[in-house]
């Protein structure tokens, strides 16, 4: 049980904790060597993606395995979500516990997505984490997913204090915590970022997801103007989305249309969380969600940072988007105060 897939500096998950869960949880002395190592597991299934993690109580990633939906031609269609989570979910689970090199009496408690995300691939990881926990007598936590993304921004980075990006599927959100509870700045009125780029992408045939397609196409692509909206504090994604596939009608290479996209949208989000930085005064930036993995956007919001004397931070790669393991540690945050809450579709992390 000992092999550590990912090992987090003890200075980082230090500040994690302190900084994330200061009243609700462990302290820092929890993390000191004379207490037990606790192992617990994560599930996540709101969306396109089926995931376990398995994490230890001083931050190390043991497992971290997952297999997402795609599709060459289509969006998500929930029921197909649920279907592949319901397949793959045994297979996943096998794979986390070699990985991790662990049984199932290591694992102290599972974590699971409780929402926000679709009913169907929400009630398909929920019924599987009730059959393992019913099967081997382990306690549930349901936590909510947009917080978890939150969370393991934190423990990857070395902020004590920041304003959050949170950019993914669904959603669009610049997030900060006052007393302890995450307060939303400023967020998107319609549609997420990454939702956004996937119905572009689905539109002018790149398949699902088209998030990386569109930043591989952007790299040789010229700027045309789109809308560029912004109302007070928030964001909408429509105009540019409307616009975009109104020029790829009349025949604007695909390519122009993925880098004006990324150059409107992005600058969009940079704007207003500058704005929140300079309201809160805030001097710590985290980049966290799927959208986060895009390279142009780190460069936009690192400049952005650098002038006003800033720090950013992006969450890792493998952990950027959807996986279990930020459920995971979120679960092990929350574990006093959340339990089997059943699903939530519609939670947000400010009702958190
Ligand atoms: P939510 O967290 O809001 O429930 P989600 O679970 O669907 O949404 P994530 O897994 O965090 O979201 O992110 C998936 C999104 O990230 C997809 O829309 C995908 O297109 C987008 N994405 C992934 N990689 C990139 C990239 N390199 N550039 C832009 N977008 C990307
Ligand atoms: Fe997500």
């Amino acid at each position: 049980m000992s092999a550590i897939k990912k090992k987090v500096g003890k200075k980082v998950i230090k500040n994690a904790v302190s900084k994330t869960t200061a009243s609700r949880t462990t302290n820092q002395n929890s993390l000191s060597k004379k207490k037990k190592k606790i192992i617990f597991m994560g599930v996540e299934s709101t969306a396109h993606t089926f995931g376990i993690g398995i994490v230890s109580s001083q931050g190390e990633i043991l497992a971290n395995v997952k297999d997402s939906y795609t599709s060459p031609d289509k969006g998500m269609i929930p029921d197909e979500i649920a279907n592949h989570h319901k397949d793959v979910a045994e297979k996943i689970l096998v794979k986390a516990l070699q990985t991790a090199k662990c049984t199932w009496k290591d694992i102290s408690f599972i974590s699971y997505s409780a929402g926000p995300g679709l009913d169907p691939a929400l009630w398909a990881g929920y019924h599987k984490v009730k059959e393992w926990s019913t099967r081997f007598k382990k306690k549930i936590v349901g936590v909510n997913h947009c917080c978890a993304h939150l969370s393991i921004g934190a423990l990857t980075s070395n902020a004590k204090d920041p304003c959050y990006l949170y950019v993914s599927g669904v959603n669009t959100q610049i997030i900060v915590q006052i007393n302890g509870k995450y307060r939303v700045m400023g967020e998107t009125l319609d549609i997420g970022l990454g939702n956004m780029l996937d119905k572009f992408g689905r539109n002018v045939g790149l398949g699902f997801p088209a998030g990386p397609k569109v930043e591989q196409l952007a790299k040789t692509g010229n700027y045309i103007e789109l809308p560029y909206t912004i109302k007070g504090m928030d964001i909408s994604f429509s105009g540019p989305l409307t616009r975009s596939e109104q020029l790829f009608k009349k025949g604007e290479k695909v390519e122009d249309l993925c880098f004006s996209m990324q150059e409107t949208c992005f600058a969009m989000c940079t704007e207003v969380v500058e704005r929140a930085m300079a309201h809160t005064g805030k001097t710590e930036l985290i980049l966290v969600g799927g959208v986060g993995a895009n390279k142009r956007f780190c460069e936009m919001l690192g400049i952005m940072c650098k002038e006003r004397g800033a720090t950013f931070y992006n969450v890792p790669l493998d952990l950027a988007g959807d996986q279990g393991a930020m459920i995971a540690w979120e679960g092990w945050l929350r574990k006093e105060e959340y339990g089997d809450v059943e699903i939530k579709p519609h939670w947000r992390a400010d009702e958190v």
